[in-house]
């Protein structure tokens, strides 16, 4: 009997998912080492697809979903469960029958946190960007992937502490690179017990298809954008590299002020320099490197119309 069921999250198909070979063959890999009975660390910059991977595994695999968010404030407690309530019971005296006692019984039961429902049932578990997680609060993980035993507190009402692993249990993880803002090393022992894939930037091909795909945009005013995104990526000027999530602000934003093909060049270039550049700067207008990045993004969009604008954009040249 599963008493916490609002932890479980139902399979859903992935709106708009984009299924490249790309996709294919990251979805392949980890689809068999989760057979072979590992777990799947999915390691890479933001906007590199880590959780909508992780969600579209979760869907092949079949079984219920729990997702954990890592958390600087998460607990060991926050996954494994804890004790919670108390009983209130009414107690009839049977010698003196008018007597009728209420007794107040603080005592504590167990209740299931996430990562536990998953092990005992055999459920999918996600845990998005684990690394943001203190790493004490990850230990309970080592003997869940090494020994397919949880640990759990001895005073659980009688129940054996050591709970085996159902064999169905799978973990998903997804952390970002070590060296972003609020994020912890992976522990060796940890890391040593999962297989590590390192997503990149998409490639070309799935990039325009998920920016297409998210926004409704034509395939040419999918690649027009993407071309922008990627120029810039490519320059190596910014602070930080823009994403697919860029591409498809500056998609589904022109698609609603029907920018496109270009109307008004002026401001399509003002809306591809906001998306941009607060995708790419941390300190936003008072960098003299955004004021760079800015002008950069200016020269793309221009020379993308002037070199490989078709007719649509003809009216930039
Ligand atoms: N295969 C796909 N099909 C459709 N859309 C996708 C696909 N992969 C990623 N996306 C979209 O790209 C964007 C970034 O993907 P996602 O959030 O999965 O990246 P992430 O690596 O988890 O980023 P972060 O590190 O910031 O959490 C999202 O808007 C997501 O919907
Ligand atoms: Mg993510």
């Amino acid at each position: 009997m599963i008493t916490e069921d609002r932890t479980i999250l139902e399979l859903k198909p992935l709106e708009n998912f984009v299924e490249t070979d790309y996709v294919k063959n990251i979805t392949h890999r980890a689809f068999h080492y989760i057979k072979a009975g590992f777990a799947v660390h999915f390691r890479g910059p933001a906007g590199t697809g880590k959780t909508t991977i992780a969600k579209h595994l979760a869907n092949l695999l079949g079984q219920p979903l729990v997702m954990i968010h890592g958390d600087e404030e998460l607990t060991t407690s926050n996954m494994i469960g804890g004790e919670y309530g108390f009983r209130s019971k009414t107690i009839i005296d049977n010698y003196i029958a008018s007597v009728v006692k209420k007794e107040e019984n603080f005592t504590k039961h167990w209740i299931d946190n996430r990562l536990t429902v998953a092990c005992r049932y055999g459920f999918t578990l996600i845990y998005d960007e684990f690394t943001r997680s203190r790493p004490e609060a990850n230990n309970v993980l080592l003997s869940i992937l090494e020994e397919k035993m949880i640990n759990l507190p001895i005073s659980r009402g009688g129940e054996d502490p050591y709970l085996p692993v159902h064999e169905n249990f799978a973990a998903i993880f997804t952390s970002n690179p070590e060296e972003y803002a609020g994020v912890y090393k992976t522990q060796d022992a940890l890391r040593d017990r999962m297989v590590t894939i390192d997503l990149d930037f998409f490639d070309y091909e799935t990039e325009v298809a998920i920016t297409k795909a998210k926004s409704e945009v034509s395939i040419e005013e999918a690649i027009f954008i993407v071309n922008i995104v990627r120029a810039l990526r490519d320059s190596g000027e910014c602070e930080f590299s823009p994403t697919v999530r860029a591409a498809i602000m500056i998609a589904k934003t022109s698609k609603t002020m029907e920018l496109l093909p270009t109307k008004d060049l002026a401001i399509f270039i003002a809306i591809c320099q906001d998306i941009l550049g607060s995708e790419t700067s941390r300190v936003g207008s008072i960098s003299k490197h955004l004021k760079t990045v800015k002008d950069l993004i200016k020269e793309i969009i221009e020379y993308q119309i002037k070199f490989f604008g078709n007719k649509n954009y003809q009216n930039a040249s």
